[in-house]
């Protein structure tokens, strides 16, 4: 699938695995989805377009590259995207937030959603789409088709561990938006959590159950 991209960095790999681990407790989890979303950033932002203005060193006048168009806009999934908000922003400080709140049915895995927030003129930014977890893919899925109906068109999407069913069902119901995934695991369980995983992405961040 020609949207998907998946990190091969040696520090996403490590942090992962740490964030993994069931003895990873809240507070070092929230910082290691902070870091993993800044490094994964930094790749999925490498081709944002630049454009030249003319400035003054102390030496002499110059001409030289800085970041183009408006400002983009980081759409976390809630709850769970909210821990990758702050890694994109050490990256682009001056981006707009939208929110997007999403949650599973327990019994179908099923998305409902609760809550759409976007930042104006939607249209003309560059936008990421943030969630750690893609399992059945259709939270992600919804989200994008929230952010298509109000007009986004500059869509990029990071995920930290993925299934290849939610890789395969986006991929399919968005071919057009590109997928950055940390790394991709081997499948869902029957309660369609991801295996191994990392267990409930919005608990483990948050401290709840
Ligand atoms: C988790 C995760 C994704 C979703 C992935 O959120 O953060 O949004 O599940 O599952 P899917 O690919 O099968 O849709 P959850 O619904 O548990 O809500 P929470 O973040 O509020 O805990
Ligand atoms: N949501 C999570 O937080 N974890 C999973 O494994 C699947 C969905």
């Amino acid at each position: 699938m020609s949207n998907v991209i998946y990190m091969d960095h040696p520090l996403i790999k490590h942090k992962i695995t740490m964030l993994r681990d069931e003895r990873t407790g809240t507070n070092e989890f929230r910082r290691l989805v902070e870091e993993i979303a800044m490094l994964m950033g930094y790749e999925a932002l490498s081709d944002m377009k630049t454009r030249d203005v003319e400035i003054k060193t102390p030496i002499e006048d110059t001409v030289q590259p800085v970041l183009d168009g408006k400002k983009p806009a980081v759409v976390p999934i809630l709850r769970a995207g909210l821990g990758m908000v702050g890694g994109i922003l050490a990256l682009l400080p001056n981006a707009k937030v939208g929110h997007i709140g999403m949650y599973r049915d327990e019994q179908t895995h099923k998305p409902h959603a609760y809550y759409c927030k976007l930042p104006s003129f939607i249209e003309e930014r560059l936008i990421i789409v943030v969630d750690p977890m893609l399992a059945t893919g259709g939270s992600l899925i919804d989200a994008v088709n929230e952010i298509k109906s109000h007009g986004g068109k500059m869509i990029k999407c990071m995920c930290i561990i993925a299934s290849p069913e939610g890789v395969a069902a986006f991929s399919e119901a968005h071919p057009d938006v590109k997928l950055y995934v940390g790394a991709l695991d081997r499948c869902l369980n029957e309660n369609a959590y991801i295996c191994p995983g990392l267990g409930d992405a919005g608990d483990r961040i948050f401290g709840t159950k």
